[in-house]
């Protein structure tokens, strides 16, 4: 009985230790992403569309951007008519929404242009214009 007590011990340790490895390591710079103020959040290292999709927002919205119902409700991006407005998915992504996370501090303009471009333009949405840093710089 004790033994098995230690061996337990032993393995909360040792996935503790790991967990702390993980994290351990140089903070961020900054501004190696974009803004990142407070330090405490790390910026996404993604760069591209769908890179950035995938890291970050199919988690929840699923690969195929259908998204789904369980613990949560997290609505479909697929064939979304709410995207046809793009300053309406980069407020969201900026902001965030009840549920939905805000991503201003850990996506730089660029990445949150090219997410919000990707999503427009791929899983039946077919928003031809493109959305521009400058579009969410103006958007902050
Ligand atoms: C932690 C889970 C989560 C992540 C990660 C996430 N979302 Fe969301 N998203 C949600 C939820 C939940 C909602 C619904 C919010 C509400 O109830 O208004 C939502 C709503 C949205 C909407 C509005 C949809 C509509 O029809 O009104 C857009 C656009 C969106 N998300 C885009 C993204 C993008 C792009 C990313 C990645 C950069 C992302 N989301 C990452 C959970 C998430």
């Amino acid at each position: 009985m004790k033994s098995t007590i230690r061996v337990a011990a032993a393995a909360i340790l040792l996935t503790t230790t790991a967990a702390m490895a993980d994290t351990a390591g140089p903070a961020p710079k900054p501004d190696a992403h974009g803004p990142n103020i407070s330090g405490f959040f790390s910026p996404f290292p993604f760069q591209g569309g769908e890179a950035i999709y995938k890291g970050v927002c199919q988690g929840c919205h699923m690969a195929d951007a259908k998204g789904a119902v369980g613990a949560g409700m997290y609505p479909a991006l697929a064939k979304n008519e709410n995207l046809e407005t793009a300053a309406y998915p980069v407020g969201i992504v900026l902001k965030g929404q009840k549920a939905m996370p805000f991503f201003a501090l850990q996506l730089n303009d660029q990445q949150i242009a090219d997410v919000v471009n990707y999503v427009r333009t791929h899983f039946g949405n077919k928003y031809k214009d493109k959305v521009k840093p400058e579009d969410v710089k103006a958007l902050r």
